[in-house]
């Protein structure tokens, strides 16, 4: 289906005053140089085991041996690092300064790009947590803090320095401090993921963007589900085929719109522009 559609629907859904939600995965930041999460970069070997992401990234692991799983994220960080936001994240950020509280993004990404592109932290849920934060691996202290400075990145099959070891380390009990993510074997929470704001985002929204997600964990099926369940509308913007793409064009609400996420988000951005300029 063509951008256009697309565009008229945003473009109907603001003139009516509706409630926009994107929500956004790896997808968004492929094209800033971030592999996406199932893509082959993400392999760890720790000896002589190749470990897939869903075995590094789970609490099983972290309590097993945390060197490695910090190893891993500190490589992660460094890609992160190196990363600068592209016109899709610009694309969101102007939205959200266009629309303001008609818009609430929903993401995935740990990698902290929206909020460098400028989306606020009220109007943005990091549902997945975000790879620059940490919190007490213990739990002596429930907050997430920014991640120690002096951490250096590593490279793949690099181990921590003591210096490392020394910054994870929890201010507050001494003992490991933990990445701010949630784990393959955890669970969403209010408290760390918001878990309840996403899924009450969902139920006023009703116009739903998705972006460069494969549709395979749980909270984003329920928003999905319950904004299809609600009747609202939806754009999925993806390259590939995929499950919210699919719902999309066998429920007619909507539209799927088959582009790099750069470039279907700023031609939505633009749309946004152009609605509001003509209320
Ligand atoms: P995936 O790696 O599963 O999927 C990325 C999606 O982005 C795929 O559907 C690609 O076709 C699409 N894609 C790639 N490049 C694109 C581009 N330039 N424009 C648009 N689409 C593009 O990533 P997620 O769906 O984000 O969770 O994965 C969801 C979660 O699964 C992750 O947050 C992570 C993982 O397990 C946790 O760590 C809890």
């Amino acid at each position: 289906m063509s951008i256009a559609s697309a565009a008229r629907l945003l473009t109907e859904t603001i003139h009516r005053q509706g409630a926009v939600t994107v929500l956004t995965g790896a997808g968004v930041s492929a094209e800033s140089g971030i592999p996406t999460f199932r893509g082959s970069e993400g392999f760890w070997t720790i000896g002589s085991r190749e470990y897939h992401p869903q075995e590094m990234a789970t609490w099983t692991m972290f309590a097993k041996d945390p060197e490695s799983v910090w190893a891993w994220y500190l490589y992660r960080m460094g890609l992160c690092q190196q990363a600068q936001p592209n016109a899709g994240h610009d694309a969101l950020a102007s939205m959200e300064s266009i629309l303001g509280d008609q818009f609430t993004l929903i993401t995935q990404n740990v990698d902290n790009l929206h909020i460098l592109a400028g989306n606020s932290l009220s109007r943005t849920f990091q549902i997945h947590g975000n790879l620059f934060q940490a919190r007490c691996a213990s739990g002596c202290r429930d907050d997430p803090f920014p991640l120690p400075s002096g951490l250096s990145p590593k490279k793949k099959g690099e181990m921590l320095s003591d210096r490392d070891r020394k910054s994870l380390t929890c201010p507050s009990c001494g003992g490991w401090i933990r990445p701010h993510v949630l784990w393959f074997d955890e669970s969403y929470n209010q408290r760390h993921y918001h878990f309840n704001s996403a899924l009450e985002t969902a139920q006023r929204t009703q116009l739903l963007i998705t972006a460069g997600t494969s549709g395979a964990t749980t909270l984003p099926n329920h928003i999905v589900g319950i904004v299809n369940r609600n009747g609202g509308l939806m754009i999925d913007i993806n390259v590939a085929d995929n499950t919210f793409a699919s719902l999309v064009t066998q429920s007619k609400l909507g539209v799927a719109v088959q582009k790099p996420s750069s470039v279907a988000l700023a031609e939505l951005a633009r749309a946004s522009k152009m609605a509001l300029s003509n209320l």
